[in-house]
């Protein structure tokens, strides 16, 4: 599938887990990945305030109770629907969404 780049299959995702990913083979997790009241949201691992990776070490990105995304250099924390940032020094700010879908059982990276 052209302009297509699988992630995970769907099934590796599950409410209150997020996955980190190097879908360009940059050396360390660019994009993450998660499920949210059934949705998959997908986004680029880079904080608005400082422009840095999010978690604090593989696959963690959210808060304990799995409720929030969190970013681990100054504590922001964003809404997982929407990547708005509900807290913390970029406030309003939001994490840049990617495109995606979900096909043949697969979250796939649209680009
Ligand atoms: S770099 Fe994310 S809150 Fe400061």
């Amino acid at each position: 599938m052209a302009g297509l780049t699988r992630l995970c299959a769907l099934a590796e995702l599950s409410e209150g887990v997020s996955r980190g990913f190097d879908p360009w083979g940059a050396g360390h997790d660019q994009v993450f990945a998660l499920l949210h009241q059934g949705q998959v949201r997908v986004y680029r691992n880079s904080c608005p305030h400082l422009d840095v990776p999010l978690e604090y070490r593989k696959d963690r990105y959210l808060s304990a109770d799995g409720a929030w995304i969190i970013c681990y250099a100054h504590g922001a924390r964003f809404d997982p629907a929407d990547g708005r940032c509900v807290y913390g020094p970029c406030l309003d700010e939001h994490l840049r969404a990617l495109p995606h879908r979900v096909e043949d059982a697969a979250v796939w990276l649209e680009g």
